[in-house]
This record gives structure tokens, C-alpha cells and sequence, in this order.
């Protein structure tokens, strides 16, 4: 297992909720986060203090909820695990490769999804084959081959989820952090999304996924609240 980044400044301010166990013993684990917006410019300035210490841990084959209502700090966590936003303290261990489905897809409007698929293929360091194979894969499994010659511009916002989660999937990553991956799902999509999880987990793959509500608690291994800054495993 690699350290991230180790900025651990001082202690975290509850014991983790995976304390006990050895750090490495996970494939994400992420202890004692926390993290401090700052809005406006002095004397105007103001904080916001979103994340209060939190742990969050998975091991390898589990399926994780990161729940809490908006606003809470889930995607601000999740961006700091994923390290496109600093933490101002705490540890973060992963091993093994990510995929990153944000909650806001950031695809580019004038590009086709095989020229996406194209595009993140080469910057995974992926072969013209394994390119060509998995993206026939995820379309299928996804159902949006249809669209696969149109720019994003002409999709609709389910089938730019669609895309989003399918580029996060591409590389076959042994950790999924998707940011709410299915609000956007038709429920024979939402159907689908869950079938895609639960062979990921038989293949030994992990997940964390965020939502601010969770209606099929039994398809998640553990879940985790985000409340007032910290995971209270549930
Ligand atoms: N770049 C930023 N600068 C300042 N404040 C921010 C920034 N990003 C998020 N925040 C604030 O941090 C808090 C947590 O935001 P975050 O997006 O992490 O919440 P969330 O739990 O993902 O919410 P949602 O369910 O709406 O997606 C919010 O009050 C938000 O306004
Ligand atoms: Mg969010």
C-alpha cells in the first residue's frame, strides 16, 4: 500500500471508525479527515468547516455507502480521497488502481462518446484493443451504444451519466469512487448500475458510492452517515 499524501496535522478529534485494524489492511483508508472552506476576503472573510475528522475505510470486494444530507461534505470528502482537493488533516492509504465518476460529469461538449472513450483510453495508457473492447462492454451494459457517434452536446443528461460513470469504468480500476452515479438513471439503468456492482464485488473489485439517500440498503455492504463532519458507520 502507498501513503497519498500524509499531512496529518495533529490527532484525529474521534477515534477512527476502523480503529484497531491495521491501516493496510484495506485497499481506501482514509483517517481523520478534515477540511476548512474559506469564503470572502478579510474582514469579510468566513469558514465553513465541513469535515470534522472523518474515517472512511473498504476492503477489497466490498460495496460502501457514503450517505448525508446536502451539503454535508460527501463530495468534498470523496474529492479529497480521489486528491483534487486538499485536506487540512488526516492520512489517506489506497492501493491498487481508481476510477473517479464525479458528481457533475466533465466531458467535452464538441466530442462523440467513442471519442471520449478514445481520449481517457489513451490518457489510462489502455491499447487500441482493450480501448475497442471495453467500451463495446460498457455500452452494453449501460445500453447507450445508440449515442455512441454523437457529441455530448446532443445527449440528453442520463446518457452524460452514462458516459461519466462509463469513463470511470474504462480502465476495469480495482476502486470505484462514484459521486451519486445513478440520480440521473432510468430505472431499467438503476437496474442495470446495480448488476454492474455486483459483479464488479464478485471480482474482487471495491465501490464507494455517494448518495443523499439510500432506498436499497441491503445492496450495500456497510454503510457510512456523514453527520456534522464525521462517518458514524451505521
Ligand atoms: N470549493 C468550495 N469553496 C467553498 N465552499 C465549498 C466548496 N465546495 C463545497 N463547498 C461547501 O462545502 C459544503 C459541502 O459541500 P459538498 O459539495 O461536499 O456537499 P455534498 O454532501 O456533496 O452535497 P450534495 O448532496 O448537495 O451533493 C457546502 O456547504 C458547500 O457549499
Ligand atoms: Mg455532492
Amino acid at each position: 500500500m502507498t501513503a497519498l499524501q500524509t499531512k496529518g496535522r495533529g490527532l484525529p478529534e474521534s477515534p477512527p471508525a476502523h480503529q484497531g485494524q491495521e491501516q493496510s489492511a484495506y485497499v481506501l483508508s482514509a483517517i481523520g479527515i478534515a477540511k476548512t472552506y474559506t469564503h470572502g476576503v478579510w474582514p469579510r472573510r468566513r469558514y465553513s468547516k465541513v469535515l470534522r475528522g472523518a474515517d472512511l475505510a473498504l476492503r477489497r470486494g466490498e460495496v460502501v455507502g457514503l450517505v448525508g444530507e446536502n451539503g454535508s461534505g460527501k463530495s468534498t470528502l470523496m474529492k479529497i480521497l480521489v486528491g483534487s482537493v486538499d485536506r487540512d488533516a488526516g492520512t489517506v492509504e489506497m492501493s491498487g488502481s481508481l476510477g473517479y465518476c464525479p458528481q457533475m460529469p466533465i466531458l467535452y461538449e464538441r466530442l462523440t462518446c467513442d471519442e471520449h472513450f478514445q481520449l481517457f483510453g489513451k490518457a489510462y495508457g489502455m491499447g487500441d484493443a482493450k480501448i475497442d473492447s471495453a467500451r463495446d462492454d460498457i455500452y452494453e451494459v449501460l445500453g447507450f451504444g445508440d449515442w455512441r457517434e454523437s457529441r455530448v452536446e446532443e445527449l440528453s443528461g442520463g446518457t452524460r451519466a452514462k458516459l461519466n460513470l462509463g469513463l470511470a469504468l474504462l480502465p476495469d480500476p480495482d476502486l470505484l469512487l462514484l459521486d451519486e452515479p445513478y440520480a440521473g438513471f432510468d430505472w431499467d439503468t438503476y437496474q442495470r448500475f446495480w448488476q454492474l456492482t455486483e459483479d464488479r464485488r464478485d471480482a474482487g473489485r471495491s465501490l464507494l458510492i455517494i448518495s443523499h439517500f439510500i432506498t436499497d440498503a441491503e445492496r450495500f455492504d456497510r454503510i457510512y452517515d456523514l453527520v456534522g463532519g464525521r462517518t458514524v458507520p451505521r
